[in-house]
């Protein structure tokens, strides 16, 4: 497998960001090839640009549905060469073409402790029910939504004057540490999925906070 990267985002970025800084820094050995929004208002694409990244917005509304969005994805994905699809805060659903072009390539990073709270708000979803422990979870996705094999997760202690602000960025210092390192940890292969079991020779070291 080579290491280039191509990196979805919809919004602010702040996951790319860590990717890119980790990459500078040498902790993650990796180039990134592409950043594609479904947004031309993401914030991360000045991100990308501002890190000397190409960037691409594909806008859904251009394309006959959704099969079609994801193939023109793929496509674009594969001309670069990509090794590995981050998704880092795309909040679309990712369909078959894209899953089938890179089965257990795609990874994913969720503001909770998977399978609690799957979906939108996962950290006002984990206030309202009352957890004491929330976290991140960086997956690989398949086709069911935050369904796939767990690959690294790291815990938060929700405080008693926790606001879904307050949360969020606690659980956000997280997901900044967890996602560089779980890239890391799938480029470097010597990994299997047994069922829902992501196992590996080289875990990454146990996240707890
Ligand atoms: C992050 O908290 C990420 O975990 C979440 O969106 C935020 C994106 O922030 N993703 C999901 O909820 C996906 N289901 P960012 O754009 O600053 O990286």
């Amino acid at each position: 497998m080579n290491r280039r990267l191509g990196v979805l985002i919809s919004g602010r970025g702040s996951n790319l960001q860590a990717i890119i800084d980790a990459i500078a820094s040498g902790s993650l050995r990796a180039s990134i090839a592409i950043v594609i929004s479904n947004r031309s208002d993401a914030a991360g694409l000045q991100r990308a640009e501002a890190a000397g990244i190409e960037t691409l917005v594909l806008r859904p509304k251009e394309f006959a549905d959704r099969g079609a969005y994801d193939r023109a994805i793929a496509q674009e994905l594969k001309k670069r060469d990509i090794a590995v699809v981050c998704l880092a805060g795309y909040m679309r659903l990712i369909g078959q073409p894209l899953l089938d072009t890179f089965p257990n390539r795609i990874l994913n990073i969720h503001p909770s402790l998977l399978p609690a709270f799957p979906g939108l708000d996962a950290q006002q979803q984990a206030l309202a029910h009352g957890v004491r422990v929330a976290g991140a979870t960086v997956h690989l996705v398949n086709e069911e939504l935050d369904g796939g094999a767990i690959i690294a997760q790291a815990s938060v202690a929700v405080l008693p004057d926790d606001t879904v602000q307050t949360l969020s960025a606690r659980i956000l210092e997280q997901e900044h540490r967890l996602y560089p390192n779980a890239i890391e940890t799938i480029l470097n292969g010597g990994w299997t999925v047994e069922g829902r079991r992501f196992l590996s020779s080289v875990m990454p070291p146990p996240a707890e906070v």
